[in-house]
């Protein structure tokens, strides 16, 4: 079966379960899924269930999508959980939420994820919004979309950056901005390889967000990313790192993420 017919399936098969066109996509990393339990009037699908959709294995990832229709009349869909590179080896199966989502009718896409801070500003427990992005997975995000495409380099939309920069500001939420390197793990980093990154300009380091960023931007959506910072990266602070400390921070900033992301749902439904 081609891409197009195994999206179209999945698409089917959703349709059938609930008529709402989404417009908005949240795609909810590692800890962060629990903002979709408190989406109102929510349609829960599992991720097992959709047809073609692929299967999380990492602790913390639930994989499950709700659909909502808040009360200002947005339609939005959220995906808990996502499948890393470092699971699958397949960029077709990392970005398949993206391409579901845009075939589902998803125009504004906002990624989010956990992330080791390497700026020494930036502290665990802190936000970030992407204002731009380092792809250090050796990868290409579209591989399978018709060539020669014209793809705009930018990623990021700087306007809704300025937009939701200003509403954090005016909500009280601090918020840094700053540059998100993707590597493909599953290690975490080496202490010389986060000091590569620094030098070469990444204020925080995931295993995910920039194949599926690039790959929104591609198919023309309004593309948003906001990291939760769950650790100091290797050799910034001293600690060694975990999974558990990872969903630990990420369980204390739940509180900030969910507000601002309240607060974007709403700059976006004007
Ligand atoms: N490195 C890579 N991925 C991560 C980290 C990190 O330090 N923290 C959370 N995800």
């Amino acid at each position: 079966m081609s891409d197009q017919q195994l999206i179209a399936e999945s698409v089917c098969f959703i349709r059938g379960k609930t008529g709402q066109i989404p417009t908005v996509g949240l795609i909810l990393g590692s800890g962060l899924g629990d903002f979709a339990d408190n989406l109102p009037r929510p349609i829960t699908l599992t991720a097992a269930s959709i047809p073609n959709y692929p299967a999380s294995t990492v602790e913390g990832h639930r994989g499950r999508l709700v659909f909502s229709t808040l009360d200002s009349g947005l339609t939005v869909v959220a995906f808990q959980g996502r499948v890393h590179f470092y699971e699958s080896r397949e960029v077709g199966t990392v970005t398949y939420p993206v391409r579901l989502a845009h075939a589902l009718g998803v125009r504004t896409l906002v990624i989010t994820n956990a992330a080791g801070g390497i700026n020494r500003e930036f502290s665990p427990g802190d936000l970030m919004l992407i204002s731009d992005q380092l792809n250090l997975t050796s990868e290409i995000a579209h591989p399978t979309l018709p060539h020669p495409v014209r793809i705009s380099a930018d990623v990021y939309d700087p306007q809704l950056r300025s937009m939701l920069a200003e509403m954090a500001s005016s909500m009280g939420i601090p918020l840094h901005s700053g540059v998100y390197a993707g590597v493909k793990g599953p290690s975490y980093e080496t202490a010389a390889e986060v000091e590569m990154i620094r030098r070469v300009g990444g204020d925080v380091v995931g295993m995910s967000t920039v194949l599926e960023a690039r790959l929104a931007a591609a198919l023309g959506m309004r593309v948003m990313g906001i990291s939760c910072i769950t650790n100091e990266a290797t050799g910034i602070g001293g600690t060694k790192l975990n999974h558990e400390e990872v969903t630990e921070v990420a369980n204390r900033v739940r509180h900030d993420f969910a507000q601002l992301l309240n607060g974007l749902l709403i700059m976006l439904a004007r």
